[in-house]
């Protein structure tokens, strides 16, 4: 009998080598029914088979253990922090005696429709036939090292009925404890399967409760947070906006387990659609109170006709998990950023002065040529040229036209932006240049040369957002538009060293008439071509600078920032709003990203304002020769501080001591790797008579045994501090009692540095 399945065995593992899934597939089952023949006169056939065997995807510190039944069902057994003895995993479903799981199929690692699962799916579809059913089950599964640090394992599904798999893959980056899940979608039917979802994952928590961490937000809002316990049935986080998606929803949150983790205490899961468009996720608390979370391109409207033989790719969706709290979380986040996806996340950034709030689009280039110098003089590395340069048939002067006609205005640029170039290397400092290239001005020359190129309902009225349309990025000569937009002013001004990328637009009224009868994969398309562009820019100029602005914060991602070094986290830059902002932002990008710049919002005064803004990427959006004489002067001390401290703020580890949500004061803190330096920033942020810092602030990751001197820094002139800086604590005392920074009424805003005492 043994004989008769090492023949089996055999076979299956030649139609494997052969490559030839498919009939392995069907192998596998003519070779489980002949076992199951067998099983009643030989009891130990199913030890034979190996199956239930487990899939542990493991990290440093935690592990999620999949697991292969007798049935090739694949589903999801364990998801923590890793067991020492891996051969423990497959006891863990018995230590559960939770209710009936009616379809056993309630934790599968990716679940589909039409059979026997009764919750939401992960991928749902119709075959050529018009049947809708799908069931994956397991054909074989490998692990590919990438380096020490990364492995990525893939599990090939297929359906027994229909010619149809599925490749998961899960990357996983193990000392930063972080995973990018996706799934690769093929078939070999006979005409074109439609998708009508296609998750990028499905991850299966067990937990007496979870609370959700999300965020909703909308223009100079953005970030606003929202902690609650989820309840049975689905809670939903999509967005439907097409371009700027998360401008009221980003896709960024957080569930704690068992009880709502602290920044120091408490299992918390951190998780993130890389994706720029329409993303939809599902966190759905079943009957056995476990909670499924499927996350992935949002399906509204783009059922996807996939056609035989070739790859749907979903993006990945990325995810974290701590034992430790928010914070350890994030701080795995963000070197996992600046380590793996942000562009040039190791590198440098430069400081700029933007003249956006300083002239909005009233400008000429004798204005402009001041500016320069006003860069020099303030002691920043760029001069950023905002919106409002283009345009002579319909000039630029105000928001409702000229957006696609990317021509120097010759009224307001005579010699083109070629001599602003050249001004500011004269000025020693560098140029760079805001362009909203995936949009369209009603009033424009681009629209009435190729109104075909403009998203728009045939026959319908047209809606505008900010008066402008969004051109139809899944169109490649739209795509080629868009590259030359960005590639010509390389060419006419080849020293430029910055690009502000705009996008203030939602899509409205979604029709491609390149799409035609495939309307329903717009969507899609939209942000392949959106990355397709690109990627060609970055082929031809790999690191020059770029942030991702979005009338704010609408926009931010992991995808789009593999291409860009830099976001807008808001249009909001009220520096007590910002507090807020970035703090939430916090949690999920690296400081290094997070464009801040000080302008006139707000009632706060330079130095808090500026102090605010050295919490990250510094700019400045102001008309500097406003400024009084002492202004002037600490914004250029600051700036030179800024240049002392900026390795630590940009590279080192954040965090975050003091929330303002739940005080008087918000304080946050950088330290370097070596924990011998660093920087804490500390702000009142109430303004009720006495507030203050009437307790000392514990600072965190320091050397208990090393000792720290803490000294004032970003001082106004004329003031003096009340901080010590000859005194010497030991990294004990400073996490364990503290230190005041004695922020109150007259000290709004206190920044320390710290260094190790040799
Ligand atoms: C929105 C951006 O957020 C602003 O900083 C500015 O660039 C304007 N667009 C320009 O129109």
């Amino acid at each position: 009998m043994s004989t008769v399945i090492r023949i089996f065995h055999i076979t299956y593992s030649v139609l494997k080598i052969l490559k030839n899934d498919f009939f392995a597939m069907k192998f596998i089952h003519l070779k489980r029914n002949a076992s199951l023949l067998l099983i009643g006169f030989c009891s130990h056939a199913v030890a034979q088979d190996a199956r239930p065997f487990t899939i542990p995807v493991e990290s440093n510190n935690n592990a999620m253990v999949l697991q292969v039944d007798e049935k090739g069902q694949l589903s999801t057994i364990y998801f923590g922090k890793k067991l020492t003895h891996a051969a423990e995993y497959k006891l863990v479903p018995a230590a559960y005696k939770q209710t009936d799981d009616y379809s056993g199929v309630s934790n599968a690692a990716y679940s589909t429709a039409g059979t026997k699962n009764l919750f939401e799916p992960a991928i749902a579809v119709t075959h050529t036939d018009g049947n809708n059913s799908l069931d994956l089950r397991y054909v074989s599964h490998k692990v590919t090292p990438q380096g020490d640090d990364v492995s990525e394992t893939t599990i090939l599904l297929k359906d027994p009925v229909y010619a149809f798999e599925v490749t998961l893959h899960y990357k996983v980056y193990k000392a930063s404890d972080v995973i990018e899940q996706w799934s690769v979608i093929r078939h070999q039917e006979k005409g074109n399967v439609t998708l009508q979802k296609f998750a990028s994952a499905n991850l299966y928590l067990k937990a007496s409760r979870y609370w959700l961490k999300q965020y909703h937000g909308d223009w100079a809002k953005e970030m606003q947070p929202e902690e609650a316990p989820l309840t049975h049935g689905i809670k939903t986080l999509d967005t439907k906006l097409g371009t700027r998606a998360n401008l009221f929803q980003p896709s960024v949150f957080m569930v704690s387990l068992d009880q709502r983790a602290t920044e120091d205490e408490g299992s918390v899961l951190y998780g993130a659609m890389e994706w720029s468009g329409n993303f939809r996720i599902d966190l759905e608390l079943d009957n056995l109170d476990n909670l499924r979370i499927i996350a992935g391109i949002n399906n509204y409207a783009s059922p996807y006709s996939l056609k035989t033989n070739t790859a749907f790719e979903t993006p990945p969706f990325l995810y974290t998990f701590s034992t430790q709290g928010k914070g350890d979380a994030s701080r795995k986040l963000q070197s996992w950023a600046r380590n793996y996806k942000l562009l040039d996340g190791k590198g440098e950034r430069l400081t700029l002065l933007n003249n956006w709030e300083a002239t909005y689009f009233n400008f000429d280039e004798s204005r402009l040529k001041g500016l320069l110098k006003d860069t020099k003089d303030l002691g920043v590395d760029l001069f950023l040229l905002d919106d409002g340069w283009f345009g002579n048939k319909y000039p630029r002067n105000a928001d409702n036209a000229a957006l696609g006609d990317w021509q120097e205005n010759r009224k307001k640029l005579p010699n083109g932006i070629a001599a602003l170039d050249s001004s500011a290397q004269q000025n020693g400092v560098k140029f760079g240049i805001w362009i909203e290239p995936e949009m369209v001005s009603p009033k424009s020359e681009l629209y009435e040369k190729h109104p075909d190129w403009v998203l728009k309902q045939p026959g319908r009225e047209e809606h505008y957002f900010r008066h402008q349309l969004v051109l139809d990025l899944s169109n490649p000569q739209v795509q080629d538009f868009v590259f030359h937009v960005v590639d010509s002013l390389f060419i006419k001004a080849p020293k430029l060293s910055y690009i502000k990328w705009d996008c203030n637009a939602v899509i409205y009224n979604a029709w491609s008439s390149f799409q035609k009868q495939q309307q329903s994969q717009f969507y899609v398309e939209y942000v392949r071509g959106l990355y397709k562009v690109l990627a060609r820019i970055r082929a031809k100029y790999p690191l020059v600078p770029m942030m991702l602005c979005s009338g704010g914060g609408g926009r931010v991602d992991y995808n789009a920032l593999q291409y860009f070094t830099e976001y807008w986290p808001s249009d909001n830059t009220d520096p007590l709003e910002r507090i807020y902002i970035q703090w939430e932002n916090s949690y999920f990008y690296p400081a290094i990203a997070s464009a801040n710049h000080v302008t006139d919002w707000g009632k706060q005064p330079i130095k808090f304002r500026v102090d605010v803004a050295m919490m990250g990427k510094l700019g400045f959006d102001i008309v500097v020769k406003d400024l009084k004489e002492a202004e002037r002067k600490f914004c250029q001390e600051a700036i030179g501080n800024y240049n002392t401290w900026k390795d630590v703020i940009w590279h080192g580890n954040q965090y975050r001591l003091a929330n303002p949500e739940e005080g008087s004061i918000a304080a946050i803190m950088y330290l370097d790797e070596k924990k011998s330096k660093g920087v804490v920033f500390n702000y009142l942020v109430k303004s009720r008579y006495d507030e203050g810092s009437k307790l000392p602030i514990r600072l965190k990751g320091l050397d208990a045994a090393k000792q720290y001197r803490l000294k004032e820094i970003n001082l106004y002139p004329g003031t003096a501090s009340p901080v010590p800086s000859e005194q010497v604590y030991s990294g004990e005392f400073l996490m364990r009692v503290g230190f005041n920074p004695q922020v109150n009424t007259t000290r709004t805003s206190v920044v320390l540095e710290i260094n190790e005492a040799i």
